[in-house]
């Protein structure tokens, strides 16, 4: 594993998670940058958050992809995968993958991934760029996690789903097998979702309805 400085775009909870999860790999996080800009000069743990300057990160000799690492860590799925786009192949983006959790070799990871502790991921399946895979989390065989998703603590994903581009399912969710989740949805907390939904809205109970159609 490379040993280069670690920086992280965004300063909350998935920075939290990964500062220790590089820690229980032997690894630093050197710099901490909030795009969102309300949290500049204060400290995470032991580093002072700074301004982020997308041009200035990716001319910065400290974060060539010779010389630095990076992730991004926010919890807004859009402005996650634009801060994505802009920088992969500028730089060079890495995965916090907690020790503690599962990951089957047959799966297939890209990059810019959280898997926290506890988290299993079976055989088969694949997890695209960005995604958020949070603690207790089960993604069964042969399911497919699109880009810049985040699952929630304790989701629970059967045998062959589809979650589409920058889903949220929040925690405790089940979904069971071969149902597909369209763009951009967002399934609601404790949701038992039995059918495909589709892209663009809030869905959630017991069995999951959609309640209403999202926002651009
Ligand atoms: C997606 C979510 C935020 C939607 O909430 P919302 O649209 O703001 O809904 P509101 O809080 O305004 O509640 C509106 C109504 O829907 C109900 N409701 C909201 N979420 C619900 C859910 N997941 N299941 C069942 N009913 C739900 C509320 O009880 C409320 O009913 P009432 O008007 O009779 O009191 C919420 O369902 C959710 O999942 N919250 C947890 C997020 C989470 O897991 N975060 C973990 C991050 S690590």
């Amino acid at each position: 594993m490379s040993n280069l400085p670690i920086t992280l775009i965004g300063c909350g909870a998935q920075a939290k998670y990964a500062i220790e999860i590089f820690a229980r790999t032997g690894r630093l996080v050197s710099r901490v940058l909030d795009p969102l800009g309300y949290r500049v000069g204060e400290q995470l743990g032991d580093v002072s958050i700074e301004p982020f300057n997308l041009s200035l990160l990716i001319q910065n000799k400290r974060c060539t992809k010779i010389n630095s690492s990076v992730l991004i860590c926010l919890s807004d799925n859009k402005i996650k995968r634009d801060i994505f786009r802009k920088i992969d192949n500028k730089i060079n983006i890495i995965n916090a993958i907690h020790p503690k959790s599962s990951i089957a070799s047959t799966s297939e990871l890209k990059k810019g991934l959280i898997i926290n502790a506890g988290a299993v991921i079976q055989p088969y399946a694949k997890i695209g760029n960005g995604c958020m895979i949070h603690a207790g989390v089960v993604v069964e065989h042969d399911s497919v996690i699109n880009d810049f998703a985040n699952l929630a603590p304790g989701v629970t994903l059967a045998g062959g789903v589809v979650v589409g581009e920058g889903v949220t399912v929040n925690s405790g969710a089940i979904v069971v097998p071969n149902v597909e989740i369209g763009k951009y949805a967002i399934i609601g907390a404790g949701s038992l979702v039995l059918h495909d939904i589709p892209a663009g809205v809030l869905a959630y109970g017991s069995p999951a309805k959609i309640v209403k159609r999202l926002d651009e």
